[in-house]
């Protein structure tokens, strides 16, 4: 198991990973975000990669101190073998590496069965409600 950043050739598996797993409701926002995010630092887009296949991936972003991480997702017959966990290690040490002190996700409250893998990993769930406006261009 290979945990590394993005490479041009991972964009096709990376679009089919979010379809198996359901992240693809909003598939161009996705896409749109993940090309923005390509541009200003593919270091923080990650794969997991097994015997040459990518097999997970995700996303992250830095303000300041505080980072992001979000479409984290390991194809649906490799979960639960520690890929999704390593991932997000290695997102945190990214994070790390470029003097991030906290890390911030959301879950969709529709996703409630991901909660404890994101508990074991050390994440606290917060008090706050999260309030977002498209801006039209
Ligand atoms: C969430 C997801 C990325 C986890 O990846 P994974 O490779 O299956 O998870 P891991 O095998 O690394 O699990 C890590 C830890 O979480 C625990 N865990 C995982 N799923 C769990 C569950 N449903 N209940 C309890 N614990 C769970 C595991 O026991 C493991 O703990 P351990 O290392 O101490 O044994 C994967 O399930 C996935 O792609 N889900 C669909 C997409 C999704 O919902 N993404 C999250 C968007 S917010």
């Amino acid at each position: 198991m290979l945990i590394r950043s993005f490479r041009l050739g991972d964009y096709s598996a990376i679009t089919r990973i979010w379809q198996e797993t359901n992240l693809d409701r909003a598939e161009t926002e996705s896409l749109d975000a993940l090309a923005t995010q390509l541009a200003w630092d593919s270091e923080l887009v990650m794969v997991a990669e097994q015997d040459g296949e990518v097999v997970g991936v995700v996303v992250g972003t830095i303000d300041g101190t505080r980072a992001f991480f979000y479409r984290l997702a390991v194809q649906p017959e490799l979960q639960g073998h520690g890929i999704g966990r390593k991932l997000v290690e290695a997102i945190e040490n990214r994070f790390r590496q470029r003097g991030v002190n906290r890390v911030l996700i959301m879950v969709n409250q529709a996703n409630h069965e991901v909660l404890p893998f994101y508990h074991s990993l050390g994440y606290e769930v917060q008090k706050y409600v999260t309030l977002s406006k498209k801006l039209s261009s």
